[in-house]
């Protein structure tokens, strides 16, 4: 079977790209590594922003200030202004499509206050918004006549004169490399929090795989460093601990029974501030304790399960301890709103960087940018897709994946890909997490290139080809690790602290330095860096010509 569009990636702003590219007559399929419903856009609970009457021009305009803002300088105008004129007909679309966002007493979309934002726009449905959100977008995709190709991990795209022609990928079910040709294709797998493994509200499979693969096509990162810490994971398990539960008035406070922080300031301040407490000998709760049962049964009831199963609390009695953990990444594919420099592919959702986070996404943004930009790209991807051809694939990629599966069936090995993937974890944690430094971020680049050594003569222990989980798991690492490699250079270079990027050694920001922009010099097997200029309109005009 070969398909006009594929959507690569199964969370929201897939879904999304998937049902706004169908048609009565063309096929489109959407291409995910694993099980549909545990994306991360289910992790964004506690809500989507939007300023739903669209003739509140006043207010639409605080929602692009405050998202500004949050962006320290690195936002783009043109991206978050879109997004956030566009809200709330996205929200009517959500809810044509059978959203059913909770209402307050006049039967109006309720909403909820979050960090960074000066009024309640925070739209929800109880704390579990974006499952709830995905659950209608699947429905509503199969019944428009998607197709879902599940169990199906992308190795790389193929191009042909400055213009993908389609996707190379692995059929987990019997490891075979198989291809699919597409007139138009959508990246929309999901970002790379996951690197931080033990430290982040991710899946372990979000292991950067969009952005690698853009790398070997040759495509721009944007941005890289810039990774957010969520402030509140449980201690033990990393679940996240939505900030809907501050945003329904819970405290922070620390082991002397004290609150530190404005609960409701953005995510890089509190989690600064909470990783300051616990490296002081501190320890964090949320304290839920003051908040009526009612409320916390009513709005908060995936926390209040959890927190029992995970924790043992029960949170309208006792605290819960917390802890600051990798739950987005910032930065991404470079994209202008949706498009890449390669012809026919188009990006959204957490993978790509259209601007709209700059050094620090707003709680709320991320399933709007989802929602708004998925619409977009599918768009943009059936426009692109009419009246083309099939071009030809590239038939050495589809040679030298297949070449890389068998060697790793093939060999024998006495590493463990797992402990890789928990030291990797780890080292990113300490050397380039919510505090950085040069001597820490030199140790993490040294731990990465060592691991990138030993990744590379990794082989399956189990030789069965039926879904083998090591095989996948190998080339996630492998992944995992070139995009360490690429957050860790982009947070040595920049020589400030801004927003979600914090150097100790450079306390300071410098106004002059843009977005980072990442190469992967592929003769020279290295990552080059640097900085936009401020005329970021023409450069992003070069940086778009140099892809072949
Ligand atoms: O805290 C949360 O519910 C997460 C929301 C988000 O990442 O936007």
């Amino acid at each position: 079977m070969i398909y006009d569009v594929i959507v690569v990636g199964g969370g929201i702003s897939g879904l999304m790209a998937a049902i706004e590219a169908k048609t009565k007559t063309n096929k489109v399929a959407v291409i995910t590594k694993g099980n549909l419903f545990r994306s991360n856009s289910a992790l964004a609970s506690g809500g989507i922003n939007a300023v739903l009457d669209p003739k509140d021009k006043v207010g639409i305009d605080q929602h692009v200030k405050d998202t500004i803002k949050g962006t320290y300088g690195l936002g783009d105008k043109k991206a978050i202004f879109y997004m956030c004129n566009r809200a709330n007909k996205v929200i009517k679309k959500l809810e044509s499509y059978g959203v059913e966002f909770d209402k307050d007493e006049d039967e109006k979309i309720a909403q909820r206050s979050f960090g960074g934002g000066s009024i309640k726009r925070t739209c929800y449905v109880e704390d579990k918004t974006g499952s709830a959100i995905m659950q209608v977008l699947i429905k509503k995709a199969k019944s428009e006549g998607v197709t879902f190709l599940v169990n199906t991990f992308i190795m790389n795209l193929t191009k042909l004169n400055g213009r993908v022609s389609g996707v190379v990928a692995l059929r987990r079910f019997d490891s075979s490399v198989v291809v699919y040709p597409a007139k138009s294709i959508v990246l929309a797998g999901g970002g790379y929090a996951g690197i931080y493994r033990g430290y982040s509200t991710n899946a372990g499979d979000y292991t950067g795989d969009m952005h690698a693969i853009a790398l070997r096509a040759g495509l721009n990162l944007k941005d890289m460093e810039f990774v957010q810490f969520h402030p509140t994971g449980f201690k033990k398990t990393s679940y996240l601990v939505s900030e809907a539960a501050r945003g329904e008035g819970g405290y922070l406070i620390n082991s002397d029974g004290e609150r530190f922080i404005n609960e409701l300031e953005r995510r890089d301040i509190v989690s600064c501030a909470i990783a300051k407490q616990i490296a002081a000998g501190q320890e964090v709760f949320i304290d839920l304790r003051h908040l009526p049962l009612k409320q916390i049964e009513t709005k908060l009831p995936s926390l209040q399960k959890a927190a029992l199963m995970q924790a043992g609390v029960d949170v309208s009695k006792e605290l819960l301890p917390i802890k600051p953990v990798a739950h987005y990444s910032m930065g991404g594919i470079d994209a202008n709103l949706c498009k890449t420099g390669l012809k026919g592919l188009f990006v959204c959702g957490e993978c790509s960087t259209t601007g709209v986070h700059g050094a620090n996404r707003l709680g709320g943004n991320s399933l709007l940018e989802g929602v708004v930009f998925g619409e977009l790209a599918g768009k943009e991807a059936v426009k692109f897709s009419q009246h083309k051809e099939f071009l030809p694939i590239d038939y050495n990629i589809v040679v030298q994946n297949v070449k890389l599966v068998d060697y790793i069936f093939q060999g024998e090995t006495t590493k463990n890909f797992n402990a890789m993937r928990v030291n990797l974890g780890n080292t990113m944690f300490e050397y380039a997490g919510i505090y950085r430094d040069q001597k820490r971020l030199e140790k993490a680049y040294d731990y990465v290139r060592y691991l990138r050594g030993e990744a590379s003569t990794l082989h399956c222990i189990d030789k069965d080809r039926r879904n083998n989980v090591e095989l996948v798991s190998i080339l996630e690492l492998k992944n995992a690790l070139e995009v360490s490699e690429a957050v860790v250079l982009s947070a040595l270079k920049r020589k400030e602290s801004r927003g979600a990027h914090s150097r100790v050694d450079y306390p300071v920001s410098n106004p002059k330095l843009k977005k980072s922009i990442l190469t992967n010099e592929i003769r020279r097997s290295q990552y080059k860096i640097w900085y936009e200029d401020s005329n970021f309109m023409s450069k992003f005009k070069k940086t778009f010509t140099n892809v072949t």
